[in-house]
């Protein structure tokens, strides 16, 4: 098929190089000329394994191509996805501003018949704005379906989530639409789910911010497990191998963060809030995501009494492993958090650091003043060196296989506040640690 993806972010790119490597011809569209420069010459604006090599391999064989002309890409495919960016606006809402510019140009460029497919996370109801602004600026009433197919990729492992799917989610109007879909997604051998349109958004924010409350649930049990003295990973071991509640999803820590759960949940909240009904629960769920990070501060006081001038080290700076991405990171709030009480930051992240450098150097100006005095560092070791305390915010593999009794050398303190529960407890403080986890005995 052909199939014109229109933003080219993680999801597009994803989305595009994957369909490619399907057997599909693939045109992925975006309006920033120089990232589609640099995509066009095999490089790649984001971190995700495994993508370097399947766009290289696509574009190679002919099957993937880049382009900023949005129009050439509409009128060359059957099949146009919609994947731009929905970022939150300051009430917590989805902007939707981007996604109705590209309608209307779609509506504007398309010679025939178009199935325009809704990728983006977006509020339930988008899929009629969409229409409505399609139908008015069709002044050839050129035929035309929108359905909805919201993507469940996770960063870091998205590649892998697209090609072994739990299900695949359609939400249509029309039979064509679905069996334009149905025939799309056919190689991938996974179950589809067939939905009107409004369903399938609604399935995209349940599910997300039913993996968030998730998160904020276990969070708060192993808050509980610090105060009475129980083991979380115990705890969370004896819970998740009931069939109902499931294992994944439960791992304690700092708080969730990334592109999704805390803008998704922010505009579910305000989706209900439209509707005349108060999401009280949502609301919750990020009360406890932010109470996270600052428990893990009073952690560290309690372990180290006053924070001022004291050497803090931060292993770990993007949301999740596998990733560059620092969106919603927690570790940049506790960054925050420890500047403010005078806390001298060392800092790395296997792949985050150019990220990181920039969007704390814009912190700087803003809330540290010109000396943002956080040493950027080439890797564990020498954050660990002349450090207080050392802070696990991310759980990369690296982290994982560190030489501790060098680390306890380097260190001022050998102190750990473990905020993916990446160790085990007894085996650190036999070294000589002081070790808290997150509801770890
Ligand atoms: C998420 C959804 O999983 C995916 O389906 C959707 O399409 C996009 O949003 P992503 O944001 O890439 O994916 O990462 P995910 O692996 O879900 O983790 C999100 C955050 O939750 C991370 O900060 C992670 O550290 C945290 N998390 C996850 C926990 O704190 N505990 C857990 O048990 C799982």
């Amino acid at each position: 098929m052909n199939i014109c993806i229109i933003g080219s972010g993680h999801v597009g790119l994803v989305t595009g190089a994957c369909f490619a490597d399907l057997g599909n011809k693939v045109i992925c569209v975006d309006n920033d000329e120089e990232k589609i420069g640099k995509l066009q010459r095999g490089m790649m604006p984001i971190y995700e394994p495994g993508l370097e090599e399947l766009v290289k391999r696509n574009k190679k064989e002919g099957r993937l191509y880049f382009s900023s002309g949005l129009k050439g890409g509409v009128r060359k495919s059957e099949i146009i996805f919609i994947a731009v960016g929905t970022p939150p606006r300051d009430n917590g809402e989805a902007d939707l501003s981007y996604v109705e510019h590209v309608s209307r140009e779609i509506a504007l460029s398309m010679p025939s018949y178009r199935l325009i497919v809704e990728k983006s996370t977006v509020p339930v109801n988008t899929g009629e704005w969409v229409e409505h602004t399609i139908k008015v600026f069709n002044s050839r009433n050129v035929r035309f379906d929108v359905a909805s197919n919201p993507e469940f990729l996770r960063e870091g492992s998205a590649i892998e989530d697209f090609m072994h799917p739990d299900r695949i989610v359609i939400g249509v109007k029309s039979k064509r639409a679905r069996d334009l879909l149905v025939e799309l997604y056919k190689p991938l051998k996974a179950p589809i789910v067939v939905t009107d349109i409004k369903s399938a958004e609604l399935i995209k924010h349940a599910s997300n911010s039913f993996l968030a409350a998730k998160i904020s649930f276990i969070n708060a049990v192993a808050n509980i497990c610090d105060m009475v003295g129980a083991d979380l990973v115990e705890v969370s071991t004896g819970m998740g191998l009931d069939k109902m509640i499931g294992k994944e999803f439960l791992n304690a820590g700092i708080g969730f963060g990334g592109s999704c759960f805390p803008k998704d949940l922010s505009a579910f909240v305000k989706i209900a809030e439209r509707c005349g009904y108060d999401f009280g629960i949502l609301k919750e769920v990020e009360k406890v995501n932010e109470y996270q990070k600052r428990m893990v501060v009073k952690k560290i006081e309690g372990l180290l009494w006053n924070l001022s001038k004291k050497t803090i080290g931060i292993l770990g700076i993007a949301f999740k492993p596998d990733t560059d991405d620092i969106r919603s990171a927690p570790s940049l709030e506790i960054i925050s958090m420890l500047k403010r009480e005078g806390v001298r930051v060392k800092i790395y992240d296997p792949e985050a650091m150019d990220k990181a450098k920039r969007a704390l150097a814009k912190e700087g100006i803003s809330s540290f003043g010109k000396n943002a005095g956080i040493e950027f560092c080439k890797d564990a070791y020498a954050v660990s060196k002349d450090s207080d305390c050392l802070i696990i915010a991310t759980e990369w593999n690296e982290f994982k296989e560190l030489d501790f009794k060098k680390i306890k050398k380097l260190m001022r303190q050998p102190v750990i506040v473990d905020g993916r529960n990446i160790y085990d407890p007894e085996e650190l403080q036999k070294l000589g640690f002081r070790y808290l986890g997150i509801g770890r005995r």
